[in-house]
């Protein structure tokens, strides 16, 4: 939606990888905690996401309205807002446009779009996942847009995302009605899923923009069904995409290496990069990935992943790359944290299902270049 919302993809948490309904307000609270002492808000991260069954199985009898769970929300969700606000952070929060959601513990909100959109607004939410379960068989742009126009009309900011799996091809009509949409199934915290949402998500970055995202799904890093490679991979791989950077993993109990994949502030810049390009695939040639994402400023990402079981070297040339033809080039390597010259070739040994991944300082803005001294640099 071209309202200002969402301008660069949407980064922060959402419980349902780690918990699925087994959900609860401290949860929240805690994870907003983390966002701030560990460093994860400096980073970029701030919605905090409440997904599926934080409600009762009735709505309030009087009001027509959507009650938060009485065990899992005791305070209710308005003040849990306050406390997430209070963090200066912002609160998601889930339904289905179904007559009830995904796992058939609450109510959904077809036919209810107003009452629950109202709801969400009074309550102080800034961001909701609206499901597609339970839908009744009615077409989705009519669903999708009814709660468009209900969030509209309460006035409040919302960010709005549309969990629709793909399955209507919402990267034709999204960008007028919310401002991400899924383009796939759900993932599982495998390698095999992660690869095959790569699959169908890449091939659509020309819908992809300030505003209206592709969304490939929920982060799984963390969650331990991957090695921390292959959860570098993921992560450098989203943020290729310029796909919502939402965690997926209890921080609570996230290792050092999760924390630190997940604040790689140099990855982050290239996912929140404000032209808002999805990184196209260049070439995938036996499993070994070429994506190429143009940045503000004439810069250029470079994520350079091995699909493969073996160890490889590719890469890609300034010509291949768009890059002007310059003597050398000063690339920042992302997950090395080194910034280093080459005279053009832009090529790495990737290990097995790893993930090199370079920013290129291209822009002919020669002035930010910090003299060479102050790289510790390598000639390459
Ligand atoms: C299906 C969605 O795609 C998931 O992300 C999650 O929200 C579940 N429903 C919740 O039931």
């Amino acid at each position: 939606l071209p309202d200002g919302l969402a301008k660069t993809p949407p980064m922060g948490f959402n419980n349902w990888n780690a918990t699925g309904c087994d959900i609860n307000e401290k949860m929240i609270r805690d994870t907003a905690d983390i966002f701030v002492t560990s460093g994860l808000k400096k980073a970029g991260y701030e919605y905090v996401n409440i997904d599926d069954c934080w409600a009762e199985p009735e709505r309030d009898p009087r009001t027509g309205r959507l009650v938060p769970h009485h065990e899992r929300f005791p305070s209710g969700i308005e003040a849990l807002a306050d406390y997430v606000h209070g963090k200066g952070l912002k609160l998601g929060i889930y339904t289905s446009a179904g007559t009830q959601t995904c796992a058939k513990t609450m109510p959904g909100s077809l036919d209810h779009e107003e009452v629950d959109a109202q709801t969400f607004a009074d309550w102080g939410v800034d961001y909701l996942k609206y499901d597609n379960c339970n839908n009744q068989g009615r077409p989705a742009l009519e669903r999708y847009t009814r709660m468009r126009d209900a969030l509209r009309k309460t006035g409040r900011p919302i960010v709005y995302s549309l969990c629709e799996w793909g399955e209507n091809k919402p990267w034709e009509w999204g960008k007028d009605v919310g401002h991400l949409w899924r383009t796939t199934g759900d993932i599982n915290d495998s390698w095999t899923s992660m690869v095959t949402l790569l699959k169908q998500n890449a091939p659509l970055a020309p819908y992809a923009g300030p505003g209206q995202w592709n969304d490939p799904d929920m982060l799984e890093v963390g969650n331990g069904g991957m090695t921390d490679r292959e959860y570098r991979s993921h992560f450098s791989l989203w943020a290729a995409m310029a796909a919502p950077l939402l965690i997926g993993a209890d921080l609570r109990k996230a290792s050092p290496a999760t924390m630190e994949i997940l604040g790689n502030r140099d990855v982050i810049a290239v996912d929140q990069d404000p032209l808002g390009v999805q990184g196209r695939v260049l070439r995938n040639a036996d499993g070994h990935w070429v994506i190429v994402k143009p940045l503000a400023g004439g810069d250029v990402a470079v994520t350079l992943f091995n699909e493969t079981e073996d160890v490889a070297t590719f890469g890609a040339t300034a010509a291949e790359l768009g890059l002007p033809a310059r003597k050398a080039y000063v690339v920042r390597d992302l997950w090395a944290h080194r910034d280093f010259e080459t005279a053009g070739s832009f090529s790495a040994s990737v290990p097995a299902h790893g993930t090199v991944m370079y920013r290129i300082r291209a822009g002919g803005d020669w002035g930010r270049r910090p003299p060479l001294g102050e790289f510790g640099a390598t000639l390459s």
